[in-house]
């Protein structure tokens, strides 16, 4: 796939215009219902999504998988989107949201783009292309900046609260500072540039985490195999880190799961 291939260009305009929609929505933020607690959708989620989707099927006759309208994996290019991950984050009216849309080629992620219009970054990255914000190189911190390693730590009731004390436990022991800012899909763009040293979810969905995933593996970092055990359709734990960190990361959330 080449900066120029059609899929990326789209992945890339979609992701800046459903950020844009989505910010616009802000002052008039409507129905918010509530999926569980703390997992919410509201009328921008809708909206962003049906765009994309739109978008996507008058462009190309390929398959869309959709935080809010699901969708099946039946085509041989595969589109996985979030329209506003960071939800709570959005409603609050904080920065910490985005739209994630990664493209799937024959179950292997192609492209993807990360777009947080609030304060106007957009992560893109192509599989043997690089990845990048605002269209300069990006990459991972190698721990350059000699301070202990800062890990997110993603949280969601799908996974028992005393595993994810566990896992927190285990971090802040070892010396590993931990942040939490309610975006998985921000949550490693910042791992591939560096802001963050690692992130970790013991459960996550793959419209959460595909693009982010690419981005941090592109960016010279290390992610499990997501993929696998079904992690389209069911999500699966996520371990994304700069190389020097990532053994030990995967070890305690493995330990926790
Ligand atoms: C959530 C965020 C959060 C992560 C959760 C996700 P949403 O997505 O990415 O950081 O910890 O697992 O469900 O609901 O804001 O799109």
């Amino acid at each position: 796939m080449t900066d120029s291939d059609p899929r990326f260009a789209l992945a890339v305009a979609l992701a800046r215009e459903g950020g844009a929609l989505a910010a616009r929505m802000y002052a008039d933020l409507g129905r918010i219902t509530a999926k569980t607690a703390i997992d919410f959708c509201t009328a921008a989620d809708l909206a962003v999504e049906s765009h994309i989707r739109t978008r996507v099927t008058a462009t190309f006759a390929d398959a869309m998988i959709g935080e809010e309208g699901g969708g099946s994996a039946d085509t041989d290019h595969v589109w996985v989107v979030d329209p506003i991950d960071g939800t709570a984050g959005y409603i609050h009216g904080t920065t910490r949201w985005c739209v994630s849309i990664a493209v799937m080629r024959a179950g292997i992620v192609e492209c993807g783009a990360i777009y947080a219009p609030r304060d106007d970054r957009l992560f893109t990255a192509r599989r043997g292309g690089g990845a990048f914000l605002n269209g300069r190189p990006i990459g991972v911190s190698h721990l350059g900046h000699g301070a202990a390693p800062i890990v997110e730590l993603g949280w969601s009731a799908r996974r028992p609260l005393s595993a994810y004390c566990d896992l927190l436990h285990r971090l802040t022991a070892a010396e590993i500072e931990f942040r939490r800012h309610g975006s998985g899909a921000l949550g490693l763009a910042e791992v591939a540039c560096g802001l963050n040293d690692g992130y970790a979810e013991l459960h996550i969905n793959a419209w959460d985490a595909l693009a982010g995933i690419l981005l941090v593996e592109e960016a010279g970092g290390r992610c499990n195999d997501f993929l696998a055990d079904n992690g389209l359709t069911q999500g699966n734990r996520l371990v994304a880190a700069t190389p020097e960190i990532y053994d030990r990361l995967y070890a305690d959330v493995r330990a926790c799961a």
